[in-house]
């Protein structure tokens, strides 16, 4: 047979975010079937990358003052730390920001273009004058125009469930700055006319992805006209790809995305001396993406229909899998369930994780709890109690007392051995089929037998009285325990390295279940799994839960029965904030250069300030009835919010954050000032 060729991704994480445990959901079986093609002798190149652009990630930058360069940086470091503690096997792990991603862009966009793909529409949207840009859906709030809730996202209540467009609600305002001066702006939008691709979809899905994900999306557009244009740009400002030839307009954060899985292979092509085309361009090649049940749409529509209409090559197949669960619920941060890799790490080992999920995974979009005493009693009874059981004591056995050498097999053992063996189509049968957690039912399988028959023969009790009649028996298990091992090898890849090295091999293909290990010595017995201590799952659950618990209503009750009877005629006391929101602010000293009146305003007064270490800046207060002569601050010292988003302010400028004022605001703000640190001993001022 050919060898064969495959493609194999798993979905971009974001770059806003650390990867949790149930990212691992996705990442995890990729590798394991990764690593069973690789063992069964398939070329893979299995890649992934970064998502780096959209306007989510924009607004973090901003907001901690830093370039979007900067963050996504530091935010791919952290994702690679955590994939490789993981034991991931990525043959690349790029970005979606680099020059492969752009030029791929460009070219379907141009294909696209040429291919009469595209509409150029006017769309109007909100638009937050303080910001200075467009807001998507999720940046505003506002009540619910059906149930009256408040605080309610642009695309549908929390509460009732309606979905609606961000025009539509009451007291719309931004999400980011607050502000209620939303204006709704007309601009051009570059649109996929989806719909021209209905026949395409309807013939593509049911061959390319699961039964139930086809026929859901196949009963959801085959009806009425659902499936709508899908709107491709942005405006400025966005962190992306500016359009080529439309100055000021972006390619759309989930455009390039899917692309950033050509950009990733090629760039992997570009630094193994392959041909992207042999591989994505290939018929005769496979293709195929890992994902989650929440992104189908951008998938299994957008996706083929617009590398169709390009004319490259699609997947072979779109695998869709379900959400995380722990303990039966969604996960959740009060309850400590929604768990980092790192604090995972921290506490547990990450071959338990990938033992567990192993048994839990199938190829259905059916969601995969994890429970977490079953997780530690899994771990505990299989993996440690029945599998590495056996190799820990017949090894040990072995070697201590029969020199480490596998000897022939008694007929009993040969038959156990045989019938572990045997099982090696059908468990490769499952692994294609990524019908994982499978694999452990039929390794345990094997290891019931392998324990009844140690048991039994009592090893243990005979090597003390008859060593040689021991050999066969210690022989035999340990042989059973290396087809185990094998079979695991994709889903514990360090455990079967160890396990490997124990019968003096290195890597571990498929076909090495048909090698004897009869008279090979062993090595030295290596610590394979180890217990879970259900003390350690607790703490990693304490340790994932919010330092600061949000006030009860019963605190904030009492704090109200508390507030003095005048509190009235005073501006109410905001709600108390947690410590961290606090800690956001970054407060600095400056030293105001200059400080004169704004022309043309009653209010306000422009700072030019010597920011020290950040240089320069322009910001604007409204102050201007407290000095009605701004020149008294200048050479003064004043506080500012170093990392407040830039503001522009209406025909005077942008302003670069805010100088702190308290007191009065009848009788007048004054500025705030730093008193110097004075110690004793130092002459009075
Ligand atoms: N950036 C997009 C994917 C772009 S692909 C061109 C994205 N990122 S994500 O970080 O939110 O999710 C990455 C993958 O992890 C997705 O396939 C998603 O479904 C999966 N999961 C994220 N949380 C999950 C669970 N709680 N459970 C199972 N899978 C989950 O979506
Ligand atoms: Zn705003």
């Amino acid at each position: 047979m050919e060898q064969r060729k495959i493609v194999v991704t798993s979905a971009l994480p974001y770059a806003n975010g650390d990867i949790h445990i149930g990212h691992l959901v996705e990442y995890l079986q990729t590798d394991f079937w990764v690593r069973f093609q690789r063992m069964r002798g398939a070329k893979v190149c299995y890649v992934c990358a970064d998502d780096t652009h959209g306007t989510p990630i924009m607004i973090r930058a901003r907001k901690e003052g830093r370039a979007p360069e900067a963050l996504i940086a530091e935010m791919r470091e952290r994702h690679v730390r955590d994939f490789s503690a993981f034991q991931m096997s990525f043959d690349n792990y790029y970005s979606t920001n680099t020059p492969e991603n752009r030029a791929f862009c460009e070219d379907i966009y141009a294909k696209l273009e040429n291919a009469g793909a595209l509409r150029h529409e006017n769309v109007a949207q909100l638009w937050c004058p303080d910001c200075a840009m467009f807001l998507p859906d999720r940046f505003v709030k506002g009540t619910c125009p059906n149930c009256g809730a408040a605080e309610q996202y642009g695309d549908n209540c929390e509460r009732c469930g309606t979905t609606y467009s961000p025009a539509d609600l009451k007291d719309a305002h931004c999400a980011t700055c607050g502000s209620r001066a939303l204006e709704t702006r007309e601009t051009e939008h570059i649109l996929f006319d989806l719909a021209k691709y209905r026949d395409y979809l309807k013939q593509w899905l049911p061959v390319h992805t699961q039964t139930d994900v086809a026929n859901k999306l196949c009963e959801w557009f085959g009806e009425d006209q659902k499936l709508l244009p899908w709107d491709i740009s942005r405006d400025a400002p966005y962190f992306g790809f500016e359009i080529p030839g439309k100055p000021g307009k972006y390619f759309y954060v989930w455009l390039d995305a899917p692309v950033g899985y050509l950009a990733s292979l090629e760039n992997w092509c570009s630094k193994h001396g392959e041909k992207f085309d042999e591989w994505w361009g290939d018929p005769e090649a496979e293709r195929y993406h890992f994902i989650g049940k929440d992104i189908v749409r951008f998938h299994c529509l957008f996706w083929p229909s617009m590398l169709h209409a390009a004319g490259y090559e699609g997947p072979t197949r779109v695998f869709v899998h379900g959400f995380l669960t722990v303990n039966g619920e969604k996960m959740s941060k009060s309850r400590g369930t929604f768990i980092s890799a790192q604090t995972y790490l921290k506490h547990l080992d990450p071959a338990a994780l990938r033992y567990y999920y192993a048994c839990k995974i199938n190829n259905t979009t059916d969601d995969i709890d994890l429970n977490l005493d079953d997780f530690a009693q899994r771990v505990n009874s299989d993996l440690v109690g029945k599998i590495t059981n056996l190799a820990s004591r017949g090894a040990q056995m072995l070697g201590k007392r029969l020199d480490g050498r596998i000897g022939d097999l008694d007929e009993e053992g040969a038959a156990l051995v045989k019938a572990a063996l045997s099982r090696s189509d059908a468990i490769a049968a499952l692994y294609e089929e990524r019908k994982f957690s499978q694999v452990p039912v039929e390794v345990c399988r094997i290891a019931n037998a392998a324990n009844e028959y140690f048991d039994r023969h009592a090893p243990w009790k005979t090597i003390k009285t008859d060593p040689e009649a021991t050999r066969p028996v210690l022989s035999a298990v340990l042989a059973a325990f290396r087809a185990m091992a094998i079979y695991l090898a994709p889903i514990l890849p360090a455990y079967a390295e160890k396990a490997a090295k124990l019968f003096g091999e290195s890597a571990w293909t498929w076909g090495s279940l048909g090698e004897s290990v009869a008279g090979r010595t062993i090595g030295a017995y290596e610590y394979l799994a180890e217990r879970i201590d259900p003390a350690a799952v607790e703490a990693m659950v304490e340790d994932s839960k919010p330092t600061e618990p949000p006030p009860s209503a019963d605190s904030q009750k009492n704090a109200a029965a508390a507030a003095p009877a005048n509190a009235a005629a005073c501006p109410a006391v905001k709600p108390a904030i947690a410590f961290p929101a606090f800690d956001a602010v970054d407060l600095r000293v400056a030293k105001v250069e200059r400080c004169t009146a704004v022309e043309k305003s009653k209010k306000l007064v422009r700072f030019e300030l010597d920011c020290g270490p950040l240089g320069h800046r322009t910001i604007f207060s409204g102050i201007r009835s407290a000095y009605p002569d701004p020149s008294v601050l200048d050479g003064r010292q004043v506080v500012f919010v170093a990392n407040l988003s830039p503001r522009e302010m209406k025909g005077v400028g942008v302003s670069e954050g805010m100088v702190l004022t308290a007191g009065d605001p009848a009788t007048g703000l004054a500025v705030l000032s730093p008193i110097a640190p004075v110690r004793p001993g130092d002459p009075a001022c």
